[in-house]
C-alpha cells in the first residue's frame, strides 16, 4: 500500500476541447509514464449499452455493464486502440454522438462507483498521466500534480470544427457550440463528481494559449 502511494500521478481535468487529451498524451510520452483516458471508458460504456440494448435510464443495468465491461486499451503506432469485447471501437467512440452518450451514462452515481477501482488500477510504476473531469477531485485526490485546463466554449467548438474538417466531416459551428455547452452543463451540474477544478490544481486557460505554451507550464509544474 505504501509503495502504491509513492507512484506519481499527474491529473489533467477540463471540459471537452480544452486540449487536455493532447497535453496528457504529450506529458505521458515526455515523462515515460502510463496514460489513462478516463473519458474513453465512459464512451466505451455508452457504446456497450447501445450494443446490448441497455436503456441509459436503467441505472442498475448500466452499472452492472460497467462492472463487467470488457475493454482493452493498447498503443498501436502512436495511436490508442480501444477494443470493446474484442471489437475495435477506436473511431466509433470519437463522434460527438458518442461523447454525448458518454456524458449521459457518466452522470449515473452507481456507474461512477463501478468504474472507480478500474481507473485507480492504472496507477502503476513509473507513473501515470490521466485526463478527465474528476481525476484530481475524486479518482486521484492525492495526485502529485494537478492541472485544470479550460478554454471558452466558442474556441473549443472552433477546434472541434477544424478537427472534423480535417477528417472530411462537415459540421455546423453554431450546432457544435450548442452541443459543447449542453455537455458542459450536464457534466458540471451532476450530483456526483461534477466537472470542477481541485482546490490544489494549477488552472490554465488555453483560449489564447497554444499547445506548446501549455505543455511548457505543465512540464514546469512537474519539474518543480
Ligand atoms: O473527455 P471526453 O470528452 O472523452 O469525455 C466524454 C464524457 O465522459 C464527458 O462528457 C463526461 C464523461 N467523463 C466523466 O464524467 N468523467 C471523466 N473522468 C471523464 C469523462
Amino acid at each position: 500500500m505504501k509503495l502504491m502511494a509513492n507512484i506519481p500521478v499527474l491529473t489533467i481535468d477540463g471540459p471537452s476541447g480544452s486540449g487536455k487529451g493532447t497535453i496528457a498524451q504529450l506529458m505521458a510520452k515526455d515523462l515515460g509514464w502510463h496514460y489513462l483516458d478516463s473519458g474513453a471508458i465512459y464512451r466505451v460504456l455508452a457504446q456497450a449499452a447501445l450494443k446490448h440494448g441497455v436503456d441509459f435510464a436503467d441505472e442498475r443495468a448500466v452499472a452492472e455493464l460497467a462492472e463487467n465491461l470488457d475493454v482493452v486499451f493498447s498503443i498501436q503506432q502512436n495511436d490508442i486502440q480501444v477494443l470493446l469485447e474484442g471489437e475495435d471501437v477506436s473511431t466509433l467512440i470519437r463522434s460527438e454522438l458518442a461523447g454525448n452518450a458518454a456524458s449521459k451514462v457518466a452522470a449515473l452515481p452507481l456507474v461512477r462507483a463501478a468504474l472507480l477501482q478500474r481507473q485507480r488500477d492504472f496507477k502503476q510504476l513509473p507513473g501515470l498521466v490521466t485526463d478527465g473531469r474528476d481525476m484530481g477531485t475524486v479518482v486521484f485526490p492525492d495526485a502529485s500534480f494537478k492541472v485544470f485546463l479550460n478554454a471558452s466554449a466558442q474556441v473549443r467548438a472552433q477546434r472541434r470544427h477544424k478537427q472534423l474538417k480535417e477528417k472530411g466531416i462537415e459540421s455546423n459551428l453554431s450546432d457544435l457550440v450548442a452541443e459543447i455547452s449542453e455537455r458542459d452543463e450536464r457534466d458540471s451540474n451532476r450530483t456526483v463528481a461534477p466537472l470542477r477544478p481541485a482546490d490544489d490544481a494549477l488552472q490554465l486557460d488555453s483560449t489564447s494559449l497554444g499547445i506548446d505554451a501549455v505543455f511548457k507550464q505543465v512540464s514546469a509544474l512537474c519539474a518543480g
